[in-house]
C-alpha cells in the first residue's frame, strides 16, 4: 500500500540525467522546510527525455498536473518553443526552469519558462571577496553553449566587459553580437581558441576567467583550456564544472597562486535555489542544499 500521498511533483528532464544532483539538492530543501510530508507533500525526480520527446514530455507533465521542472542538456534551447518564456530567457535563448502554475486546474495554458543559470553565476561571483562588483570588470568566458549564454548575459547586464572565447569561433561571434543587440551598454567581443597567443593576451588583461565549457568534466579530468603560466595571481578563476570538484583548471589556478578560485557547486545550488523560489514562493534553505550536493559528491569519489 502506498502510504505517502505526493501532491506536488517536480523534476529535472534531460539526457543524460541519471547523475544529476538536482534531486538530492531539491529533496533536501523540501525536507528541511517540512514540505516532503503531509497533504501537500512534494517530491523531485529525474526523467530521461530525448530531444524528440520533449514536446510530448512537456504536454504530458502539464496534463498530469506536475508543479515544475528543471531542464538540462541538451533540451534547454529547444524547450523555449514549448513554454511561455519570460523576456530574459527569450533573450538568452534557453530555459532551465518551468513553472506549471499549480497544475491542470486553473494553471497557465503552457508552463512558464525561466532561466536561473546566469543569476546563480552572478551571485557566486559577487559573494567572492576577491571579485565584488561586476561593473567594469573584464570577464573572459570560455564557451558559447547554453551555460555560457546565460552567464554572459547576466554579467554583461551587470556592466562586466565580456569576451567570449570558443573553440568554434562563429558561435562565439554569434553570442557576442546577441549580447550587444539585447543589452544597450554591452560591448562584448569574440575570440576563437585557435590562437594561444591571443588567448594569453586576453588573460593578461582579464579580471575574471570563467570556464563555461564541459572541458575538464569526468571522465576527461585532465583536460583544461588554460594552464598556470597563462594566469596572473589577481585573476579570479571560476569553473562551472563540479564533477570533479577540483578540476584541472582550478588546480592550475592554485599552482599560479590565484587567490580567488571558485568551484561549480555554488552555481548549481544558486540556480536551484532560484528555481525553488519561483515554484514555491518560499525562501530556499541554501546551506542545506549546498551540503546535500557536497555530501553526494563526496560519496561518489
Ligand atoms: P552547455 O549547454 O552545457 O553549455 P553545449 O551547448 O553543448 O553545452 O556547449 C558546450 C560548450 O563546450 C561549447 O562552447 C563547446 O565548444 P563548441 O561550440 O566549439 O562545440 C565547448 N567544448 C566542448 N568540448 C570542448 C573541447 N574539447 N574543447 C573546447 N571546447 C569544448
Amino acid at each position: 500500500m502506498v502510504k505517502k500521498m505526493v501532491k506536488k511533483i517536480y523534476g529535472i528532464i534531460g539526457d543524460p540525467v541519471a547523475h544529476s544532483l538536482s534531486p538530492v539538492m531539491q529533496n533536501a530543501a523540501f525536507e528541511e522546510l517540512g514540505m516532503s510530508e503531509g497533504k501537500e507533500a512534494a517530491v523531485y525526480l529525474a526523467f530521461r527525455v530525448s530531444r524528440d520527446e520533449l514536446g510530448d514530455a512537456l504536454r504530458g507533465a502539464k496534463s498530469l498536473g506536475f508543479s515544475g521542472l528543471n531542464v538540462t542538456i541538451p533540451l534547454k534551447e529547444k524547450a523555449l518553443s514549448f513554454v511561455d518564456a519570460e523576456e530574459v530567457a527569450k533573450k538568452i535563448g534557453a530555459v532551465n526552469t518551468i513553472d506549471f502554475g499549480g497544475g491542470v486546474v486553473g494553471g497557465a495554458a503552457r508552463g512558464r519558462g525561466y532561466n536561473t543559470d546566469g543569476i546563480g553565476a552572478k551571485r557566486v561571483l559577487e559573494e567572492e571577496e576577491g571579485v565584488g562588483e561586476i561593473k567594469g570588470k573584464r570577464v573572459l568566458i570560455l564557451g558559447a553553449g547554453g551555460a555560457a549564454r546565460a552567464i554572459s548575459f547576466y554579467l554583461a547586464a551587470a556592466g562586466g566587459e565580456v569576451t567570449i572565447a570558443n573553440r568554434t569561433r562563429e558561435r562565439a561571434a554569434e553570442l557576442a553580437s546577441n549580447l550587444n543587440l539585447n543589452l544597450r551598454n554591452a560591448r562584448a567581443r569574440a575570440l576563437g581558441l585557435g590562437s594561444t597567443a591571443e588567448l594569453k593576451k586576453q588573460l593578461k588583461e582579464a579580471d575574471i576567467l570563467i570556464n563555461a565549457t564541459s572541458v575538464g568534466m569526468s571522465p576527461n579530468e585532465n583536460a583544461t583550456l588554460v594552464t598556470a603560466e597563462m594566469m596572473h595571481s589577481d585573476l579570479a578563476v571560476f569553473d562551472i564544472v563540479y564533477n570533479p570538484l577540483q578540476t584541472r583548471l582550478l588546480k592550475e589556478a592554485n599552482l599560479a597562486g590565484v587567490k580567488t578560485v571558485v568551484d561549480g557547486v555554488k552555481m548549481l545550488v544558486y540556480q536551484g535555489a532560484a528555481s525553488f523560489r519561483i515554484w514555491t514562493g518560499q525562501e530556499p534553505p541554501v546551506e542545506v542544499m549546498e551540503n546535500a550536493v557536497r555530501n553526494a559528491l563526496e560519496r561518489r569519489t
